[in-house]
């Protein structure tokens, strides 16, 4: 009798043990896997005392649990109403410049727990049918945050389209708008390239982007080529101006987003006027994708889409020169508005 307990307790402890071990393993791959910077969950950590600008812990935990079923729109009334959930306009929006680096950057802020994005672009701006749907249509495009959470949406399309400024004037006055920007070639060959890939994939032909950014004719820049006309960004901005004071602005150095994302991202953090959240721990550089990923925390981590990051053509160099000298006056007055320099050649 003795014996067969002494037995069954062995058996158990066995089990135990093994389950221990089991979960141990576990964590130990999952931590390798997810080339680690900083201590285990310094989450917690990063909420120092209860101070004025705190964001309840609740918000952050919930960023990749119920909240992240509540955007897909899986929250029921009764869950909506428990947790005080609402559907808010923007309070920032990033406004372009398409291929600057936008959804990276939507991504990147939306680490922050004050912070919920809109995942689809909603182009309610700059869509005549969508527009007159008005704006209860766009703030049901929202996705559920709380009260004390800033929603943020991008359409890149807004920075170069007419009608948008007074559009969102109209709708907040006092909004606050992103621009992230790259240098103007590299930007203008990413939009080609992201065009000649959807041609590609219906198996269309298309020009080589020496062919379209430079007329034939004159042998100068062509600039009825949108993709040449959307880098030239100070003629855009202008249009901007006519609606909004600067200060209104944030220009963020897209191509330091791609390098060095924090500091860029701080900035934003500041002129947001949010208690700066998104740290180190958040971003890990995945040497496979060449980009920097996004950790959210100890089991969610995320890179952005292979759409995001393709390799771009071989242009002719003397054809990027010609853009670049094109480019550069333009740059210089951009420089001086925003009050930003980049070292654009
Ligand atoms: P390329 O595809 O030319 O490299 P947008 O989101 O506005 O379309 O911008 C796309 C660009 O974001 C990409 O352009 C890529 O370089 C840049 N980018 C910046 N940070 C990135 C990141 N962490 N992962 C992938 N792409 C990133």
């Amino acid at each position: 009798m003795l014996f067969k307990q002494q037995a069954l307790l062995r058996q158990k402890l066995f089990l135990l043990g093994s389950l221990a071990i089991g979960s141990l393993l576990y964590l130990v791959a999952r931590v390798g896997s997810l080339d680690r910077l900083q201590p285990l969950c310094p989450i917690d950590g990063r909420f120092g005392p209860r101070g004025q600008d705190e964001i309840p812990l609740r918000a952050l935990q919930f960023k990749r649990g119920l909240l992240h079923e509540f955007r897909k729109g899986n929250a029921t009334k009764e869950q909506v109403r428990l947790h005080n959930l609402v559907q808010q306009l923007p309070k920032a929006i990033i406004i372009g410049v398409r291929k600057g680096g936008t959804r990276a950057l939507l991504e990147m802020l939306n680490l922050h727990p004050a912070v919920v994005k809109a995942s689809q672009e909603i182009h309610f701006f700059d869509n005549d049918e969508n527009y007159a749907k008005g704006i209860e249509w766009y703030r049901k495009k929202m996705p559920f945050s709380y009260p004390h959470q800033i929603t943020i949406e991008k359409s890149p399309a807004y920075f170069i389209t007419e009608e948008v400024p007074e559009r969102i004037y109209k709708m907040n006055s006092s909004i606050k708008l992103l621009i992230i920007v790259r240098e103007p070639t590299t930007r203008a060959i990413s939009d080609y390239t992201q065009v000649l890939e959807g041609k590609e994939r219906k198996n269309k032909t298309y020009y080589k982007f020496e062919k379209l950014a430079i007329d034939p004719n004159t042998c100068e820049v062509n600039t009825k080529y949108k993709a040449v006309r959307t880098s030239i960004y100070t003629k855009h901005l202008e249009r901007w101006l006519k609606y909004f004071p600067i200060e209104q602005f944030h220009i963020v150095d897209g191509d330091r987003l791609i390098t060095e994302p924090l500091p860029e991202l701080q900035l934003v953090e500041k002129f947001l006027n949010l208690p700066p959240r998104i740290s180190q721990y958040n971003l890990y550089f995945n040497a496979t994708r060449g980009f920097y990923c996004l950790r959210f925390n100890i089991v969610f981590n995320k890179c952005l889409a292979g759409s995001k990051g393709r390799i771009h053509p071989e242009v002719d160099t003397s054809v990027i020169n010609k853009l670049r000298k094109f480019f550069h006056p333009f740059n210089q007055k951009f420089y001086q508005i925003t009050g930003r320099t980049f070292n654009w050649p």
